[in-house]
């Protein structure tokens, strides 16, 4: 029942409390020595703001966001060979042969991870400069969308529409005398999208920072009855030195000349941000995407706020490799720093987060 320590800190209801309440403000003067008291609106002590932290369940009760798994989507890596290979830059993550992704798939279900997000490994032999592959209907990616979509029909699959891992020169486009060029990209991003609808996959995932590419997928789509196909626009995406570890996940870390920053943003700009998504949303956009995602909360928070549409976060390969680094020297505890980091982007706004956390993220939210 109530802790009637408390009652000594209440002014005490009696049965003329009106009256006195009446009488105090004609006359300044009260019975009821609470109402004697100055009046001190909005400063301590009567206000302390730590009364609402004082236990677990009261800050359960005003917590104003929540991680749930229905907000994880986890990126996997797809092997040609069988079995799993590791990625030393990132402890924990794992590439998948095609014999053993369905079961890893089924896992992030059985969890109730709404989507996963495919990237392929491939192999050197198979990357040319005219990047034939992205389009080859029996590639990496086409073959292990359709084995998980017969093996977990009700999971989420979205691809990354790029040329960087079939790209013997390693950039998102085709090169030409060293020029990403766009349109001919786009073209080339249109074939690679058709094939992977066709493969199974929900959501296309533009990463590719070509200009226009958004509405040529759309029209690519909707021409090849593909109407409900999903694009999630990598709209935000900057161009970012904490992708290292990814690349080596693909590999195509070797393979890359230069830098990407001819078409991915440039990390000093944030309206640069909002125009980007204002056009991709213009051209048919169905989520938007910012990547990477802790250094980058600000522009989730705009992005938001500006265009209420779903805002999708990406804690990229470095983000992931920080912390897993710092917890191994016992500098971070991972758990905590794992848990902080993604309530951190719903904090900033985000609908759902990418990241390779999300199997262990989702275990821990089951366990409690
Ligand atoms: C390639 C792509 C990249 C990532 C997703 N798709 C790397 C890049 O642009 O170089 C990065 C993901 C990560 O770092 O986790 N189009």
């Amino acid at each position: 029942m109530f802790d009637d320590r408390n009652e000594t800190a209440l002014p005490r209801q009696t049965a003329n409390g009106n009256a006195m309440a009446s009488q105090r403000n004609t006359t300044g003067n009260s019975l009821n020595p609470y109402l004697r008291k100055p009046a001190v609106l909005g400063g301590y002590p009567q206000i302390r703001t730590r009364r609402n932290r004082t236990d677990d369940w009261t800050r359960k009760l005003v917590a104003e966001n929540r991680l749930g798994t229905e907000d994880l989507i986890w990126p996997i890596f797809v092997q040609e060979p069988d079995g799993t290979s590791g990625i030393s830059s990132m402890p924990g993550v794992l590439r998948y042969g095609l014999d053993c992704v369905a079961d890893a798939v089924a896992r992030a279900a059985e969890l109730k991870i709404p989507a996963i997000a495919v990237f392929p490994y491939v192999d050197e032999s198979l990357k040319t400069p005219g990047c034939e592959e992205a389009f080859n209907p029996e590639n990496i990616i086409c073959r292990a969308v359709r084995l998980i979509r017969r093996a977990v029909p009700d999971i989420g699959i979205i691809c990354d529409v790029a040329l960087d891992p079939f790209n013997s020169l390693g950039h998102d486009g085709l090169v030409v005398d060293g020029r990403i060029l766009n349109d001919e990209s786009v073209e080339a991003l249109c074939r690679q999208a058709l094939v992977q609808a066709e493969a199974g996959c929900d959501i296309l995932g533009p990463s590719d920072m070509m200009d226009g590419r958004v509405g040529a997928i759309r029209r690519a789509l909707d021409d090849a009855g593909f109407q409900d196909s999903k694009i999630m626009a990598y709209s935000a995406k900057y161009a970012s030195a904490f992708y290292g570890p990814f690349r080596e996940a693909v590999g195509a870390d070797g393979a890359l000349t230069g830098d990407k920053k001819t078409y991915q943003l440039d990390f000093a700009n944030s309206d640069e941000a909002l125009r980007q998504v204002e056009l991709d949303l213009d051209e048919g956009a169905d989520m938007v995407m910012i990547k990477p995602g802790m250094p980058y909360l600000d522009i989730i928070h705009r992005v938001k706020a500006r265009f209420g549409v779903p805002t999708m976060a990406y804690q990229v390969s470095g983000e992931y490799a920080m912390l897993k680094a710092a917890a191994a020297n016992g500098w971070l505890d991972n758990d905590k720093v794992v848990y902080e980091s993604l309530m951190a982007f719903k904090r900033a706004g985000a609908d759902a987060i990418l990241t390779y956390s999300a199997i262990e993220m989702a275990e821990r939210l089951r366990a409690g």
